[in-house]
């Protein structure tokens, strides 16, 4: 009998893509993925530690999964198998063990290719949890089987892991550790299986991605500009993404590609962290705020309906209120269709996390809920300013009530449709009827399949 495998994964969405492989590692042991705790047979949880609050979720998610285990052993005698995986796996491997000794697996997200051994381990260790937090990047890549999970209508593609950059609050270069990019020839084939999996939309992933330098097909080291053109030419893919981005690389290519490359979508997220060059350079950000408005002019220049998501840090110490001030004044002068605004966490390890004048919590509440109100109000007006348009909209799912069907606009906006359910895994233009809170109303135009050759009207 098949055995069941629950994964919980936390954070970004290169966890969400690495639990998706882990699947795929553990589907030829006899597991199958299920949905719920209740009657797993292993569960994993993929875990985040970007922020403090991401990686003390870990702790009492764990309390619960040990009185679940318990009950399960007293109902019936199964045995339900705890793993931790994921970036507080890499970086508090030993404390998880010495808080939680009924931890049967810890493994880092450079090791999931190495889960069938470390299973196997851990059966033999009989209750003594095994440990796997070592660093060979290149080796998981070459050894992961090929994907099997059903990707739906959009993909997450990995192409890139781990920092080189180094910012001073960040723990990323320790967890994932170094800059390692995949040659575009793997990529290529991924790209092409996903599509013809069902896939029309991928979603490139890197924790830096447009730091991407990999072997290109003619043997040189591309870019990532370069790299999307080619995956542009895939029949099937109608839309390319990609995230997270540093300002410090978006090059020439990568800017011109968002002109010329029409399936490379018009929403870039960017993140900024500071609108302050003090904190920017604090922060080891190595770029100031006007080179980031130069940038937006550029690719704006290039593609005009280009919309931009981007991340705040307030309160990173030393922030005053004239800091703060410059972070407020470059949203207001960028305009942002989305943004993500974080307290600063100090994080173990880092730099920032022992430097002087720490910002009171109080002020860094107060500083957020400012951020946040600005940014509501520019999302806001960006959905608003969809009203009657006519937008390509890839569907991919059943809306919450019937007859209803759920879709992403070109600018990553759910789009909410009556619909066939046929529709689903098509691209439809759509009339933008309602605009609400997270999400836009609109009536199907056009059901054709149609590649999405032409722009988006906005
Ligand atoms: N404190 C608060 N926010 C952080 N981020 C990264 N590290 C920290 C930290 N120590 C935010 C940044 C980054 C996003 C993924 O998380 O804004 O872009
Ligand atoms: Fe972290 Fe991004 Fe800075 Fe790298 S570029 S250290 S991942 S915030």
């Amino acid at each position: 009998m098949a055995k069941k495998l629950f994964i919980k994964t936390y954070g970004c969405q290169m966890n969400v893509y690495d639990s998706a492989r882990m699947a795929d590692v553990l589907r030829p042991l006899g597991y199958e993925s299920t949905d719920s705790v209740d009657g797993a047979d292993m569960v994993i949880l993929n875990t985040c530690h970007i922020r403090e609050k991401a990686s003390e979720k870990v702790y009492s998610e764990l309390g619960r999964l040990n009185r679940a285990r318990e009950e399960r052993a007293a109902r019936d005698g199964g045995r339900m198998v705890i793993a931790v995986a994921g970036c507080v796996a890499q970086a508090e491997g030993e404390e998880i063990v010495a808080r939680a000794p009924f931890v049967d697996m810890v493994f880092g997200p450079q090791t999931y290719h190495r889960l069938p051994e470390l299973v196997a381990r851990a059966s033999r260790a009989g209750g003594v949890a095994v440990l796997d937090v070592e660093f060979p990047v290149e080796a998981k890549f070459d050894s992961l089987p090929e994907e099997t999970s059903p990707p739906g209508a959009t993909a997450f593609l990995s192409i890139q892991e781990g920092c080189d950059r180094f910012c001073t609050f960040c723990v990323v270069p320790y967890t994932r550790g170094a800059e390692y990019s995949r040659d575009a020839d793997a990529i290529e084939a991924e790209a092409r299986r996903l599509v013809a999996a069902g896939a029309r939309e991928i979603t490139l992933l890197g924790q830096n991605v447009n730091a991407w330098h990999g072997r290109g097909l003619d043997g040189r080291d591309w870019r990532l500009g370069r790299l999307i053109a080619h995956l542009a030419d895939i029949d099937g893919l109608d839309r390319i993404r990609y995230m997270t981005s540093h300002p410090r690389d978006m090059d020439a290519e990568l800017i011109a590609a968002h002109g010329s490359v029409d399936k490379l979508m018009p929403y870039l997220h960017l993140p900024v962290q500071s609108g302050s060059d003090r904190i920017l350079a604090a922060m080891n950000r190595q770029h100031t705020a006007e080179d980031f408005r130069r940038i937006v002019d550029r690719l704006r220049a290039v593609r005009a309906d280009l919309a931009l998501s981007s991340d705040f840090i307030v309160g990173f110490p030393g922030e005053g209120d004239a800091d703060f001030a410059a972070t407020l004044r470059l949203v207001s002068e960028t305009g942002f269709a989305s943004a993500y605004s974080f307290k600063y966490s100090a994080r173990p390890g880092t730099p920032a996390a022992t430097m002087e004048n720490q910002v009171p919590e109080s002020v860094k509440d107060e500083r957020l809920a400012g951020l946040q109100q600005l940014v509501d109000g520019q999302e806001a007006a960006f959905h608003r300013s969809k009203r009657d348009a006519t937008v390509p909209v890839l569907f991919q799912s059943r809306g919450r009530q019937t007859g209803q069907i759920v879709g992403r606009s070109p600018w990553l906006q759910a789009v909410i449709v009556e619909a066939p359910e046929t529709l689903i895994g098509a691209i439809a233009e759509c009339r933008i009827t309602g605009i609400g809170t997270h999400s836009l109303h609109g009536e199907v135009l056009d059901d054709r399949r149609r590649p999405e050759t032409e722009r988006a009207c906005a």
